[in-house]
This record gives C-alpha cells, structure tokens and sequence, in this order.
C-alpha cells in the first residue's frame, strides 16, 4: 500500500480492481445530487447520474440561495452564472384583511449587507429551484455528464467492494427495461421519498407540525404586479403568499395555516382561484394555469445519526426534511453534497481513511438537529410574521440563516495544534467563527489583497480563488524558509494531488512579483502569495498565534488542521488519507 500511495491517483486507477473503477451512482438530479456530480466531476472522478422523472423538473421551490452555498457555488465556478440569473430578495408586502388590497406592512426579507473582508457574499439571493438545477447541469454538462431522466434506481445490494444497483428505465413507448448496473458506490439524493433510505432500513425520525396545512404551487396570474412578494393573513390563522419568479407572469404559492382546510383544493385554476379569493378577499387575482400543485402537512424529518452504510451514502431531503420557514433546507442538501464530495473523491481513489469517511455522518447529522431546532422554532413562533425569519433574528451580517457560523470543530478528523485557545462550549452548537479566533473545524474565511508570485497576473487577489473541492489548500504562513520547507517536506509525503501547498508570504516580505527576489519563494511551494495588505494574516490570527502557522483548508472550504509544524501536517493527513 505505501508504494502505492507515492503514486498519482490516475497511476494508482490502473493498478486497482475494476469494481472500484466503476462510477458512483447518484440517484436523484436534485439540487444535492446536481452538486455532488459536479463536485466529483472536477475530481475526474466519474459518474452516473440518474432521475426518475422523465422530464426536469419543473417549480420555484426552494428559491432562496443562503450566503455560505453562495460560497460553495464560487468554489465549484458556477457562481457567476448564478448572480446573472438570481434577484435580490424582493420586499414582502402584507394586505390588509379583511378586502385585502391596503398595504398594511412591506418589509425586506434580509436587511442588505455591505460585504466583509472575510465574507464576501453576505446577501442572500432568490432564483427558482428549477433555473437554478438547469445552472448547475449546463456546468455538469462540460464535463460530459448529463442526467439521464426516466432512469429510477429500484433497489440494490451492497457487495463490500461495489455496490449492485437495480435500475428500471422508461423508454418513449413507456415500456420499461431493468439493467444491473455495477457502481463503486451508491448516493442516495433522491428527496424525501426516497428509496435508498427506505431500503438501508434507517427510521425517519420526526414528527408532523400539527395541524400546519400547507400549499405550494406554480401558477400562472395574469395583471398581477411583482414589486413584492404578496402575503395576505398569517400561519396561525390562514395565508396565502404570491411571489413573482422569473417568468412574468409565473408565480410562485406558498400557502397554509393552521385554520386553513385545504381538503376541497385541487390543482386547477378554477378551484385555486377561489381559494385565494377566500384567503385574501382579492376576486381580481384570477388563475389562468396551474404548473405544479402540492398540498400537504409539514413535518421535519431525519435519519438519526447516521447517513450512510458501507458503500451507500445519503445527501440532502434523503437524509432530512425541513420546513420552508427560514429556507434552510435545499442549502443544507448543498452543503450534505459538498461536504461528500471530496470524501467519495478520495474514496473512489483508494485513498480515503475509514475514519474520513465516517466523520461525513459525525459531522452533518449534529449540523442538521442544530438546524431543525432552528427552523422549529422559527416556524413555531407566532410572534413571528413569515417571512420576518431574518429581521427576528439577531446581528444582520451574522444570522444564523447564513449557515456562515457553521463549523465542525469537534470533528474526529480535525487537527488543531493550538486547541487551548478554543474557546469553552465549542460544540455543534458553538456559534460563528467571526469575533473569535478562527479555529481548525472552522469555514475558512476569505481575505482579498493578494498578490500571486507564482503566476505572471499582478492583480489583487482574494483567498477564494484558491479554494477548489479537488484539493485542500495548505496555507503556510511564515517567511522563514527553515519553517517552510519543513511544511513542504511533511506535505509532500501526502500522495499526490490531496493538497497544494500554498507559501502566504507577509505583505513586509522581500518579494515582488516581477523581480528576482532574494529567495526564490515559488520553487519552494506549489504556489507563492504575498498578503500585501496584511488581511489573511490577520483573519487567521496569525499573530497571536506566535507566526509560522500552517492552516489546512479542505476542499470543502472548512479548515482541516492548524498546526505550527511538519509532524502536525503528518498527523492531520494521517487521519484522512489511508494508511
Ligand atoms: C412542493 C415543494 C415545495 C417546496 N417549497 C420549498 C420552499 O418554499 N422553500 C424551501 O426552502 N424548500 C422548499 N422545498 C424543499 C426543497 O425543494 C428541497 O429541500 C430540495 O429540493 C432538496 O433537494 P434534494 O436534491 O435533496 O432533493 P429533491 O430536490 O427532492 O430531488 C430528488 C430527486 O430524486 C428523484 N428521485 C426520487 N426517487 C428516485 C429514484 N428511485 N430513482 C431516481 N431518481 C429518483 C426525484 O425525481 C428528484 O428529482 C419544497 C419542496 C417541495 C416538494
Ligand atoms: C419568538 O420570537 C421572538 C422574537 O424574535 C423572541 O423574542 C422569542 O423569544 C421567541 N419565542 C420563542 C418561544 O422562541
Ligand atoms: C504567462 O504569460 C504567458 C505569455 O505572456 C502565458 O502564455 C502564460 O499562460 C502566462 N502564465 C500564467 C500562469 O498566467
């Protein structure tokens, strides 16, 4: 095995057995399991990616993108595509009731935020679930990956070393055809109803929101403006919420209540009408199409502790369902994904720990209780208006809807060398990593002012750019060369291609860009940057950290390891990477 790890990844493919070369498996071409492929693409690693419908689905959903995805969006390249087709979130609008046209309230979803250095995306933003899945196929899609639709999984059998998927597809004549197909593993992204959960025989856990009837449906109003998002009574009693999505005259329902029947409502225009007229007082709101319609009780739901067996894996409303009050859920399937990503990644090249890959349930599981009491609590609470989740809430740059303060420092595959300086109570419930030190299990924060000494583009750069989900960036702050090249030395015993080591020079080193420098920083890492105006030393507590700090950001953006030494990396890598 030791031989085989000096090896690139591509070199150790050839050597290993044939079941383990086999894609990974991804059934459902939802938001989670759109990431997960893309994210495994840029891994080269490759990928069947399967959905049961046989067209895209279709509806606004989950339209509210939160700040740390936007994050991940950047890392993964699909962010600008994302601003050009996203909003900012529009204003509510609340009517009087009853006669329902007088203005009675309009309040922002978010308060707007000025960007932090350490924060760059700090507003959230709207686009309807199904542009924002096309965003992320047309990415898929430059990798050759395209989504095979009519394609269900039906069952499967774990066999140790790959896994045995039973997969029935529709053709256009309806008939279907069974294929076994041979995977290195399996994921299920296949939303609340999924089959993969059901037959690894895991409880969902939970419970309903008594009595809270809910309505969620694309339409189509003719004449209605889109200024707001119209809201018309409240949960406690009966509601009904009209959004304009991106097509004009489309909009998107939310509605429900606890006084709410719903019983009578079918998804035709005739019946939607009246329902809304009855809700709101409004006969001039008149339905012309319905797109999508969905009537049912909210419950939240999730598998207890675990999300995955053997060689099968969980992600997203597979694994937990939430209710849309506080729009956490398709942002917590996201980061399931993103979080997955780089451990099936090494996995799928033999160079995954046990250990990595069990801390993916010991990490998301306490993540998503944490979350569900959050949202439990905003959907409960009658003093709070729907869609005043964020104005309840605390700090408007640090609200917990942001998933921004999410961290893992309790984490089994965390190394942090300088573990005194936590602060107590740093559980999964610990808050935020703004104010206080950051600490390995942390998101890695931003910092721009960079020059890159490696590359011949002088420009400013930030943090981010370097953070990719193909590979941990090692951030060696020092300009003392010994330091180095004891960091680099430790790291290059890590198989090749885990990590990058990246030389963060002071912005008072002597070094410039375009001169031969005294040392000749960029042949000693694989890349060399100077912290020009001193902003990634100082987010990352350098100084108080007594200087030469390596920080191990993971190709999730988290932060693996902070450590002052080459055995510290070694210790950090030995937890990750196969022995
Ligand atoms: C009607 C409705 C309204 C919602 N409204 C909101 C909202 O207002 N705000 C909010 O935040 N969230 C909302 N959500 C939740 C949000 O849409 C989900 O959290 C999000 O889509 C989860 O993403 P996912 O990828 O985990 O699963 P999904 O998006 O559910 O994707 C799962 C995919 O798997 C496919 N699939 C299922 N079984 C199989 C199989 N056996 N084989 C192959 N493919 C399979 C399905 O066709 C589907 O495409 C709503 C959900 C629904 C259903
Ligand atoms: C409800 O929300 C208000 C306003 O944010 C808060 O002060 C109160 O503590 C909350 N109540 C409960 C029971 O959570
Ligand atoms: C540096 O410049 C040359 C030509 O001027 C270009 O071909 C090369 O790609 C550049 N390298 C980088 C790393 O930008």
């Amino acid at each position: 095995m030791q031989t085989l790890l000096r090896k690139r990844p591509t070199e150790i493919l050839k050597d290993i057995n044939m079941t383990q070369t086999a894609p990974i498996l991804i059934a459902g071409a939802g938001p989670a399991g759109l990431v997960l492929a893309l994210a495994l693409r840029q891994n080269g690693v490759p990928v069947r990616i399967i959905d049961k419908e046989p067209k895209h689905h279709l509806g606004a959903r989950a339209a509210g993108i939160m700040p740390r995805t936007l994050e991940f969006y950047d890392f993964l390249g699909v962010l600008p595509d994302i601003m050009k087709a996203s909003t900012q979130p529009p204003m509510f609008c609340a009517y009087k009731l009853p006669g329902g046209t007088e203005i009675e309230e309009t309040y922002p979803m978010f308060l707007s935020n000025e960007p932090a250095l350490d924060r760059p995306y700090l507003n959230p933003r709207i686009l309807s679930q199904d542009i924002n899945q096309a965003v992320l196929r047309s990415h898929l899609a430059k990798y050759d990956t395209l989504v095979e639709l009519g394609t269900a999984l039906r069952d499967f059998e774990d066999k140790g070393d790959h896994v045995v998927a039973s997969v029935v597809k529709k053709g256009p004549d309806g008939a279907e055809r069974s294929e076994s197909y041979v995977a290195s593993y399996l994921v299920g992204a296949d939303g609340a109803r999924g089959v993969v959960r059901n037959r690894l025989g895991m409880a969902f856990d939970g419970e309903a929101y008594e009595g809270l009837n809910m309505v969620f449906s694309d339409v189509r109003i003719a004449g209605l403006g889109g200024e707001y998002w119209h809201k018309w009574g409240e949960m406690s009693d009966r509601m009904v919420t009209l959004r304009q999505t991106e097509e004009g005259d489309r909009f998107w329902v939310l509605g429900g209540g606890r006084q709410m029947d719903t019983a009578n409502l079918r998804g035709e225009p005739e019946s939607m009408t009246q329902w809304i007229a009855d809700v709101t007082g409004r006969r001039d709101i008149k339905v012309t199409e319905v797109l999508t319609f969905a009537s049912y009780k909210l419950s939240r739901l999730a598998v207890d502790s675990e999300f995955s067996k053997g060689r099968v894996y969980l992600a997203g409303d597979a694994a937990h369902i939430h209710s849309p009050a506080g729009g956490q859920g398709m942002n917590n399937g996201i980061s399931d994904a993103f979080s997955l990503a780089w451990r099936l990644s090494l996995a799928y090249k033999s160079l995954a720990s046990t250990e990595l890959m069990s801390s993916y349930s010991a990490e998301r599981a306490p993540i998503i209780k944490t979350m569900l009491q959050r949202t439990t609590a905003l959907l409960e609470n009658s003093s709070i208006s729907w869609g005043k989740f964020a104005l309840k809430m605390g700090p408007k740059d640090k609200l917990p809807l942001f998933q921004l303060d999410l961290h893992y420092r309790w984490s089994p595959v965390i190394v942090d060398g300088m573990r005194e300086k936590a602060p107590p109570n740093a559980g999964p419930n610990g808050n935020m990593n703004q104010g206080g030190i950051v600490l390995a299990g942390d998101r890695a924060p931003d910092a721009p002012g960079l020059v890159d000494l490696t590359g011949n583009d002088s420009s400013m750069k930030t943090l981010f750019r370097y953070f990719k989900p193909t590979h941990h960036t090692a951030l060696l702050f020092t300009s003392s060369t010994g330091s180095l090249d004891a960091f680099v030395s430790a790291l290059k015993q890590v198989p090749g291609g885990v990590v990058r080591s990246t030389v963060v020079l002071p912005g008072t080193a002597s070094v410039r860009p375009d001169t031969q420098a005294e040392v000749d920083w960029r042949s000693r890492a694989d890349c060399a940057l100077k912290d020009c105006e001193g902003h990634a030393y100082d987010v990352y507590c350098v100084g108080a950290r007594g200087g030469d700090v390596a920080v191990i950001v993971r190709p999730d953006g988290y932060i693996g390891a902070i450590v002052k030494d080459g055995e510290g990396v070694a210790k950090y890598f030995r937890k990750i990477v196969a022995a």
